[in-house]
């Protein structure tokens, strides 16, 4: 369950509006200490750069679209398009992550394992590579 994969959300389809919700363990393999959220992210720009040594996190299209693009020790890159709000991005630790390409008024949600802790990142890729 600890693989870097997409989930695919609950849609309760509602002609009032739809409806889509997640949950540890049923959707998540771990329980939500910390949620964020970006928004008003101006074109072109890129947020993240990171890993976290021991955060699992959860992220979330709410609203437009961005990609997640994860790069493992190798250099090789994963480009996931989130683009709907029932799908998430799941990321276990030690994962180096970016995110680019957002649209205008879009919100990235991320829902995190841990509060936050700035030792608890690694900033520098080439630390990242060094380490394990
Ligand atoms: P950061 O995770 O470094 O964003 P990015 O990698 O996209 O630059 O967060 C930016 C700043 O926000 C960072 O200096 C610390 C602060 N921050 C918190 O105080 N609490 C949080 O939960 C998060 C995510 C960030």
């Amino acid at each position: 369950m600890n693989e870097i994969k997409i989930v695919n959300l609950p849609k309760i389809s509602d002609p009032r509006g739809n409806l889509t919700f997640i949950q540890a363990p049923d959707h998540i393999p771990f329980q939500i200490k910390r949620a964020f959220w970006m928004y008003d992210v101006p074109g072109g720009e890129i947020r993240g750069g990171h890993a976290y040594k021991s955060q699992h996190e959860v992220i979330i299209a709410l609203s437009g679209s961005f990609d997640v693009i994860i790069t493992d020790r190798n250099n090789n890159r994963q480009i996931f398009h989130l683009n709907r709000s029932y799908f998430g991005l799941y990321m276990p630790p030690d994962t180096w992550r970016h995110m680019e390409n957002f649209s205008t008024n879009s919100i990235s949600l991320h829902l995190s394992s841990e509060i936050y802790s700035e030792d608890d990142y690694i900033r520098d890729f080439n630390e990242y590579k060094s380490v394990k």
